[in-house]
């Protein structure tokens, strides 16, 4: 266990939290809010932010898409550059949120900011951002991740940069009560597989990693069957801080990760449109059954810590199981049916991407090469 951890991020939690912003941005700042396809002018929130920034100069931009891409959001590049922002506030999910993050690295690179992306440009820094969260799901509020795309190419790329995390986020569980149901689970389906991610690989014995990720899943599997509570302030709390806390660096410090769900669930996205979680969600229960002997230990202690499931000779095969049929309890589907072709054009589809995208050595093993991807595509596309 070797690990450097910091999370720079400070963390403004709780109901009326969005006026704190006045203090945390500095006055002499000129700030650029952006945010997405208008939800936050319905729920009071630009409202909010509006009477916190009566001391600040600001602008704004607008129209920042589920799935952001380089093309909307180069238009944001080009603000910051030319009106001089030093301060960029993102209002959203985690899709404003990252788009932000590619706002403020590729503001400090004159060349295409996609390169950033595809790892040509190393950041060395940007226009400090700071978050109002109003999805919880993603973690992009306190980390420094971001995925974006490009439509003209359908690819769908992630990078990493402590420049890019945000200074302060906002998180007031109130944003979430205009949330539609779908949204609130798909948030519920992301932060159980970032946890995943980082926690079902194999048996190394860092005991905090180990059992924070487990507290974690237990409170997303209580918050998923406890769903009907949706509308109290508890489960909305519950569901922000656990979100947060799945993808904040803490429980993968040190570890191995995974992540091979989230990047064949990139290719469905970008081809498909599909909803990132629930992207996830077609993919992780096929990718299990596949790599079940590499997981086998980690899947077991799941099975116990998380779902109470009996020991025996089965056990992680009932883990998956009962994976799966936690999806399924929120109408969230375990196969890909959205797709325009027939299944093998499909499945084509999908591993030409994952060939062009270098992603033919996935998981903790490196053990899912394409002919493994192609397999877990067989049973997750329907
Ligand atoms: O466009 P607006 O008006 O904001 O509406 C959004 C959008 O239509 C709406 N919404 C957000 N807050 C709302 C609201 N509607 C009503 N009331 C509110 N309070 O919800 C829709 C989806 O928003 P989006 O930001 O796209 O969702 P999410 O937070 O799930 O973000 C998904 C994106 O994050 C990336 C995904 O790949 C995807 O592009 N990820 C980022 C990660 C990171 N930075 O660490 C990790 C994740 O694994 C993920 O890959
Ligand atoms: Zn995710």
């Amino acid at each position: 266990m070797k690990f450097a951890y910091q999370n720079a991020t400070q963390i403004l939690f709780g109901q009326g939290q969005i006026e704190a912003i006045a203090k945390v941005i500095p006055t002499d700042n000129r700030v650029l809010v952006v945010y997405g396809g208008g939800s936050i002018k319905n729920n009071g929130v630009y409202d909010q932010v509006v009477n916190a920034l009566a001391n600040h100069q600001w602008q704004e931009f607008s129209g920042v898409e589920p799935n952001p891409t380089k093309e909307t959001l180069d238009k944001a590049v080009e603000i910051v550059k030319a009106d001089h922002i030093d301060f960029i506030l993102a209002v959203g999910g985690g899709s404003v949120i990252d788009g932000c993050k590619y706002i403020a690295a590729a503001a400090h690179y004159d060349g295409d900011g996609w390169d950033i992306l595809t790892g040509s440009h190393q950041v060395s820094s940007a226009t400090p951002i700071g978050a109002i969260l109003t999805l919880p799901a993603t973690g992009s509020e306190s980390n420094s991740g971001a995925v974006i795309t490009k439509a003209s190419t359908q690819d769908k790329l992630a990078f990493l940069s402590p420049f890019v995390q945000p200074a302060f986020a906002v998180m007031d569980p109130d944003v979430m009560k205009s949330l539609p149901d779908r949204q609130l689970v798909n948030g519920l389906v992301d932060a159980w597989v970032h946890v995943c991610e980082q926690y079902l690989t194999y048996n190394h014995g860092h005991m905090v990693q180990d059992g924070y990720a487990e507290v974690l899943l237990r409170n997303l599997k209580q918050l998923a069957e406890q769903f009907d509570q949706r509308d109290s302030d508890e489960w909305r709390a519950n569901l922000m801080w656990t979100a947060n806390q799945a993808l904040n660096g803490l429980i993968g410090s040190g570890v191995p990760h995974d992540w091979a769900t989230h990047m064949i669930g990139h290719e469905l996205t970008a081809l498909w449109h599909v909803d990132h979680a629930r992207s996830l969600a077609i993919v992780q229960p096929s990718l299990l059954r596949n790599q079940i002997e590499h997981k086998r230990a980690k899947l077991e202690k799941l099975g116990t810590e998380v779902f109470r499931l009996e020991i025996g000779s089965d056990l992680a095969e009932r883990t998956i199981d009962a994976i799966e049929a936690l999806y399924n309890s929120l109408d969230v589907a375990t196969q890909l049916t959205e797709y325009a072709t027939d299944k093998q054009t499909a499945i084509d589809n999908v591993i030409e991407q994952l060939n062009k995208h270098g992603m033919v050595a996935l998981g903790e093993n490196q053990a899912i090469t394409i002919e493994q991807s192609r397999k877990i595509l067989e049973s997750a596309i329907a």
